[in-house]
């Protein structure tokens, strides 16, 4: 990806990712969440430098924005939308503004992974299931599964799946 090309980070709450993309040099970033108090955090953490990040917080099913993004990154957010009213909202939203030849990066937890997540029901995948809600829109690059630590030393396996829009 260029430097400058619009990346959002889906539910990036506390996460360090636009901290580190920052260090990458990368210069158009926003961070999308539900939690107010999580977006709070994680300004807090960057400081000033957070200034460079545009952040919004909004439940991910009632997004609407002008925007197109080259890359859109969801870890853990996406999983949690269990009805077909706002999967399809999320959906729909990836199809509008995710730009042509754009990446989109999808984490859930695995048909190994919890069924749970923060005491809420999430929705669980495996590569076939992620890539058929995606299929209308997204060609299926590579999915993998994989530990994930959490900060209290738990082991979650994830799927991460990319695409590419078509
Ligand atoms: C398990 S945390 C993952 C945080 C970060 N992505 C990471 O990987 O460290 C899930 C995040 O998704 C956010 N989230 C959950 N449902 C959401 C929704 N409907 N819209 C936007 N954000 C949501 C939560 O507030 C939380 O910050």
């Amino acid at each position: 990806l260029a430097k400058t090309a619009h990346i959002i980070d889906i539910g990036g709450g506390e996460s360090k990712l636009a901290g580190y993309l920052l260090d990458a040099g990368f210069v158009n970033i926003t961070v999308l969440d539900i939690s107010g108090h999580s977006i709070e955090k994680a300004k807090k953490r960057l400081g000033s430098r957070a200034d460079q990040i545009q952040w919004i917080a909004q439940d991910i099913t009632e997004f609407q924005t002008d925007s197109h993004f080259d890359c859109w990154h969801d870890r853990a957010a996406f999983h949690f939308l269990t009805s077909p009213d706002d999967i399809a909202k999320y959906v729909n939203s990836t199809k509008l503004h995710v730009r042509q030849n754009g990446c989109m990066i999808i984490e859930t937890f695995s048909e190994n992974g919890p069924k749970t997540c923060s005491g809420l029901p999430i929705r669980q995948y495996n590569a076939d299931s992620l890539s058929q809600v995606f299929s209308d829109g997204f060609k299926k690059l590579d999915c993998v599964l994989q530990d994930h630590e959490t900060p209290a030393k738990r082991i979650q396996n994830f799927l991460y799946c990319s695409f590419r829009k078509i």
